[in-house]
């Protein structure tokens, strides 16, 4: 009887928060760990071999491995990633595709080598462009293979709504869409607190200042340089969570509807060419399995033109 098993390729600041997070949900009875500094992967493997042997009620086998070892993955996680000295990870999504593009082709021929069948989260920035090139350059079902894409964005999104309004943020009913960073698109118009809408929040908070679209949006946007900054280089803990429920999502079938990054072919959006972006769409065991094309007002259909333009232009940057 085979256990529920996860990969996770890369364990840097991003893999290291997965890895706990996994090993503490009691939901996986295998995790491999492959990094290309085998010690690495080798430590952090081991160290959560002893967080789990005495304080989580099922004994988790994790162990560094290599791709051979991920043939029969449920899940594998990507979070592998080229580090620059200054701390550029985050200042510059976008500018990281000229050194991650090469990490994520190796990675997804080494994959395709062993299995089609897992569904693969990627989390390794530009989380769209790096997406679309595992979906278009090889040979797997499009249908298991997302990014976490807005899923932060609109994890921040609620939370400084929910800060602001002075309610739980799991009770804002809000999502971004379209690139991960910098042009996320926060869908206001479609946002609701205890079932009303945005614009009609000001007669329910009277003293809260009603933000506009722009302001928010930049808040959002902004919100992910304060923890960079603050932790020199990188965010980890709150990336990390966000790929754990989405693979929770899967493993458990859940039909939960997250901003995931996935792969459109017809225009959507006006779009001019294939791409990866994010949009609320309904996840389960098989993978992604129905996307939203939420309809938008004026403000919101710009700033989506933008996000397109912004991950075409990346794409063409991805191109050998
Ligand atoms: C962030 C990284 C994951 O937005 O891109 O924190």
């Amino acid at each position: 009887m085979k256990t529920q098993k996860l990969g996770i390729i890369g364990l840097g600041h991003v893999g290291e928060h997965v890895l706990a997070y996994a090993s503490q949900s009691e939901l996986f009875g295998e995790i491999v760990t492959i990094d290309i500094n085998e010690d690495k992967a080798f430590g952090e493997a081991l160290d959560q071999r002893h967080a789990t042997g005495l304080f989580t009620r099922n004994n988790i086998n994790i162990y560094q491995g290599n791709y051979s070892n991920l043939k029969d993955a449920d899940i594998i996680i990507i979070c592998a990633t080229y580090v620059y000295d200054d701390g550029r990870i985050l200042a510059d999504r976008q500018a990281l595709i000229g050194d991650n593009a090469s990490i994520i082709r190796d990675i997804m021929r080494q994959i395709t080598e062993v299995t089609q069948e897992a569904i693969l989260i990627f989390i390794t920035n530009p989380a769209d462009t790096v997406t679309f090139m595992a979906a278009s350059e090889f040979n797997y079902p499009q249908e298991r293979i997302m990014s976490t894409g807005c899923m932060l964005d609109t994890a921040r999104f609620k939370q400084i709504l929910g800060e602001h309004y002075g309610v739980d943020p799991k009770s804002v009913s809000a999502y971004m869409i379209g690139e991960h960073g910098y042009t996320a698109v926060p869908v206001l118009s479609k946002t609701t607190i205890a079932g009303i809408p945005y614009e009609d929040l000001p007669n329910h908070f009277p003293d809260v200042e009603h933000w506009d679209a722009d302001t928010i949006q930049e808040k959002v946007v902004q919100s992910a340089y304060e923890v960079l900054n603050a932790k020199t280089g990188v965010t980890n803990a709150a990336i990390g969570q966000v790929a754990f429920e989405l693979a929770k999502a899967v493993l458990l079938d859940e039909k939960a509807i997250f901003s995931v990054s996935t792969t459109f072919t017809e225009g959507e959006y006006g779009a001019s060419a294939p791409l990866c972006f994010a949009t609320p769409t309904v996840v389960g065991r098989n993978g992604w399995e129905k996307r939203f094309i939420v309809p938008l007002n004026d403000w919101e259909e710009a700033k989506m033109q933008t996000s397109i333009d912004s991950i075409l232009a990346n794409i063409e940057l991805a191109k050998e």
